[in-house]
């Protein structure tokens, strides 16, 4: 990036804190990119996950039935990725920097595509999970829903795997968390492709009500998540978008920030602090 590039990240900065500090009622929309740098790897990136499967044959939950047990060889190998990548993450400072919005009285609401968890251990405490969240079991049988400890669930899995003589669909049930209230077995409570999104009218009552959104690390390619930043504008929020790469969101956009949300947010929320004092 040279000067004149930096200066202009910089001023979009400062446009952007400026709308920030003058809003009560502000709600980030948030994707994958927002926890790229909790190295959760996005899911369109280059050696994002649906680089490793293909969406169209795992993202539905009976495709998802069919590749466990038809294709365990090839999805074992991801699967342990996947749980190396949950027991190491933690929240960013991006995540911190929302949490800090919200403790300003800004941020309202944060509405998050991520299944990750990574908000709440944040700490912020409006959080809307439109896919739903990994570490939280629901019974196939009862409904009743259940939260895990995200590390402690993670090493638990893995002891299971581990102990695993074969792969026989008997075996691999095995590894599924069994309702306490009815002795089901439980999944968890994430939106595959075909599913129901979680909270929808709560999400658009949202993005309809907020003064400014913040739209982060999303391609929004993912419907109808993706229609609320359009939802915002169109009631007249005033639309900060921050991600590195050119994405649908741009043409929306009263601030463009091309850069990782870990590190746009903590300089917008100094920006704000020396605003306010
Ligand atoms: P994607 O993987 O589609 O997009 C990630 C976005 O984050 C891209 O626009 C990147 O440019 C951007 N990005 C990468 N690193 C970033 C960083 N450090 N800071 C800010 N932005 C960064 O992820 P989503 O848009 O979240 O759905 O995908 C939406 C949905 O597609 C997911 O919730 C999931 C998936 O299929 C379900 O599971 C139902
Ligand atoms: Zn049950």
């Amino acid at each position: 990036m040279d000067e004149v590039q930096m200066n202009e990240v910089k001023r979009a900065l400062q446009q952007a804190a400026t709308i920030l500090a003058q809003s009560k009622r502000a709600t980030a929309f948030c994707g994958a990119g927002v926890s790229a740098e909790s190295e959760i790897a996005t899911f369109r990136d280059p050696g994002g996950l649906w680089d490793k499967m293909d969406p169209t044959e795992v993202g539905t939950a009976q495709g998802l039935m069919h590749a466990i047990l038809n294709k365990t060889d090839e999805l074992i190998p991801i699967f342990e990725d996947l749980l190396d990548t949950f027991e190491k993450a933690d929240r960013n400072p991006g995540h911190d920097a929302l949490k800090a919005l919200e403790d300003l009285g800004i941020l309202q609401t944060v509405i998050t595509q991520n299944v990750d968890n990574l908000h709440w251990e944040a700490g912020n405490r409006e959080v809307i999970e439109m896919h739903g969240n990994l570490f939280r079991m629901r019974c196939l049988a009862c409904g009743i829903k259940q939260n895990v400890e995200r590390k402690q669930f993670v090493r638990t899995l893995r002891k299971k795997l581990k102990s695993l003589t074969d792969y026989s669909p008997e075996s691999l049930l095995e590894m599924a968390p069994i309702c306490e209230a009815c002795g089901s077995y439980m999944r968890p409570d994430v939106v595959l492709f075909g599913e129901a999104v979680h909270d929808l009218p709560r999400s658009f009552n949202t993005a309809a009500q907020c003064d400014a959104m913040l739209v982060l690390g999303t391609s929004g390619t993912v419907y109808p998540a993706a229609l609320l930043p359009l939802e915002a504008k169109k009631a007249g929020a005033r639309i900060i978008v921050i991600n590195p790469r050119e994405d649908a969101f741009r043409d929306l956009s009263d601030v463009y920030i091309p850069q990782k949300s870990g590190e746009a947010l903590p300089s917008i929320l100094e920006f704000i602090e020396n605003i306010s004092t």
